[in-house]
């Protein structure tokens, strides 16, 4: 992977002084990817897996504080048994050999999503992957498996409604928000989403409420940090006003 040294991010007007907090990927377009190159659907997807261990390490170098992918929906479970399984054994091939590089690369990772649907043996992976790296600071790597914005959004309120039997304590969005599984965390600045679709498809309904987006058509494999540069100086164009005026119409 090329990094950008400082220059050659200011060349390209990528300013590391304004970059966003909570940068949020889905992870599209692997099958696409293969079949262009006569592959398995399942190539892509381990290819993709390569793109996101080296997405991740650009984004600790560059100085991002947290960092949300989707790595599988709720919806997903609709795909052929063969394909849903081969995610799940790079998946596990993917947190077995982080597992053992986490004290090198100190990523912090946390997973979203209701996990008790995946196997004994990724529920373990996950635990322990969760614990080596509570003790990191740097960048946070939320990774959503058998996630799903509703879900997210019931399972929330199935928690409030038990809380205000016990309390009555009345619901503000805040409260709210500390039953979602990104609890604490700022909502994502930028949501990226390559391969060319422009749809949300259940990711970060909650979250998503003034983040930019940015689409581009590159597949998920081919994504890289010039991609990602790319879609920063985009984010850095924006004009977020999150339902206010500009400062100086004021
Ligand atoms: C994203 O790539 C990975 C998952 C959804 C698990 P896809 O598998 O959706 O790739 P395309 O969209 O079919 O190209
Ligand atoms: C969204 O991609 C989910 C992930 C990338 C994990 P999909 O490929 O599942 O979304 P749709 O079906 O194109 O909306
Ligand atoms: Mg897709």
């Amino acid at each position: 992977m090329k990094l950008f040294g400082k220059k050659e991010a200011q060349a390209g007007q990528l300013d590391l002084t304004r970059l966003p907090r909570h940068i949020a990927l889905i992870m599209d377009g692997n099958g696409r990817w293969a079949k262009k190159r006569g592959l398995p659907r399942t190539a892509g997807h381990a290819a993709g897996a390569e793109t996101f261990r080296r997405v991740a390490t650009y984004c600790k170098t560059i100085g991002i504080e947290y960092l949300t992918v989707y790595a599988f929906s709720t919806e997903n479970w609709q795909r052929p048994a063969d394909e849903v399984k081969a995610i799940m054994d790079i998946l596990e091939k993917y947190l077995q050999e982080a597992i053992e590089t986490m004290e090198r690369d100190r990523v912090k990772m946390k997973f979203f999503g209701d996990i008790s649907f995946l196997s004994q043996k990724l529920r373990t992976l996950i635990a322990e992957t969760e614990k080596i790296s509570s003790r990191f600071d740097g960048v946070q790597v939320n990774m959503c498996v058998n996630y799903g914005g509703r879900d997210e959004i019931v399972r929330a309120a199935r928690e409030y409604a038990e809380e205000y039997k016990a309390t009555g304590v009345p619901l503000t969005e805040d409260l709210f928000s500390r039953y979602l599984f990104s609890a604490g965390l700022p909502d994502p600045d930028l949501i990226i989403r390559p391969s060319g679709e422009m749809r949300i498809s259940n990711f970060l309904l909650w979250q998503s409420a003034y983040s930019e987006f940015y689409f581009t058509d590159v597949l998920w494999p081919d994504f890289n940090a010039r991609a990602l540069d790319r879609a920063l100086i985009a984010y850095q164009h924006r004009d977020r006003r999150f339902g206010g005026i500009k400062e100086r119409e004021k």
